[in-house]
């Protein structure tokens, strides 16, 4: 008999194919072990699942990992590490407790919720005493804190991410994917410890946006500002200009498409304050200023 929960899972790669652009290549091997992590098919004693995610900023491997997140999980079940913040050896303290009684970041997730995914952004930033802990965590979906308490972490998903080798995929402009791949990976398994690297079940390179999917990622992000708006009041339409120009200032060559949300919101934010000031009524058409600087509403 199939259950709800087993014909949701079916959908999840079409919600994915939905949510990120450009990254179909990855999609269906993180469904394929999302699948038997949620059947209990992965090792009884390890985390359900461990990614590693490389590739450029600004191309969809937080997005990835959120949606999948939301979609098994529900909302608040997604916990992030930024290893930016655990270089020093007492950043071992912050996240396991550094002495008896008091309790470490880890913990405090635990208290939270006893599953769904833990996502280590920048590992290669983390201290190697972090690091030991990332091995623990995939061998053995146990950690023990500083107070003594030992968390099971067997139903949480493991998600690394690293920009080892992600600046080169920009200067390989020219070669194929699965060039840049290889080269990636390589890159990564050097600068990685082998033993962390070896564990991981799944290493996944995320790609450049070309500039249909920088689009077609500006299109989705437009439709929810619009639909944000309409829920206020103010149904607007875009003209077909509007996308290639917030495309042009929302996307960044080394950021990838990071600041792509924030200039929607402004743009077009700035484009209805304006009308709404002008006290004209009746446009509803956003397109691009003659200026050529700004969005208007016409
Ligand atoms: N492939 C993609 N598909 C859809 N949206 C994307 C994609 N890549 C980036 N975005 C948008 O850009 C923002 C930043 O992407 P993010 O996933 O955080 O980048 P990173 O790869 O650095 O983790 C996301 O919140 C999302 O709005
Ligand atoms: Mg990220």
């Amino acid at each position: 008999m199939i259950s709800p929960d087993h014909s949701r899972l079916q959908e999840l790669e079409t919600h994915l194919r939905t949510r990120i652009r450009g990254q179909n290549h990855v999609l269906p091997r993180i469904v394929s072990l999302l699948k038997r992590g949620q059947l209990g098919l992965t090792k009884a004693n390890r985390p359900r699942g461990s990614f590693l995610f490389l590739g450029p900023t600004g191309v969809g491997k937080t997005e990835t990992t959120i949606a999948f997140t939301e979609f098994l999980f529900g909302e608040g079940k997604l916990f992030r590490f930024d290893m930016s913040e655990y270089q020093t050896q007492e950043s071992l303290g912050v996240l396991l407790g550094a002495k008896l009684g008091e309790r470490g970041t880890l913990a405090m997730v635990y208290d939270r919720s006893q599953l769904g995914t833990l996502l280590f952004d920048e590992i290669e930033k983390a201290h190697p005493r972090i690091l030991d802990v990332f091995l623990q965590i995939l061998d053995a979906a146990r950690v023990t804190m500083a107070n003594g308490q030992t968390l099971d972490l067997s139903r949480f998903y493991i998600v690394f991410t690293t920009n080892i080798g992600g600046a080169d995929l920009l200067n390989l402009q020219h070669s194929t994917f699965a060039t840049m791949e290889r080269h990636v990976l390589a890159r990564a398994q050097q600068a990685m410890r082998p033993e962390l690297f070896a564990r991981i079940t799944e290493k996944l390179v995320f790609n450049r946006l070309g500039y249909d999917y920088q689009l077609e990622i500006a299109q989705l992000l437009l439709n929810n500002e619009l639909k944000f708006l309409r829920e206020k009041g103010h149904a607007l339409q875009a003209s077909k200009s509007v996308l290639p120009f917030v495309v042009q200032r929302g996307f960044h060559p080394k950021l990838g498409a990071r600041p792509m949300r924030d200039t929607i919101e402004k743009l077009v934010g700035d484009a209805l304050a304006q009308r709404l000031l002008d006290a004209k009524d009746g446009g509803r058409w956003l397109k691009v200023d003659e200026s050529g600087n700004c969005l208007m509403i016409d």
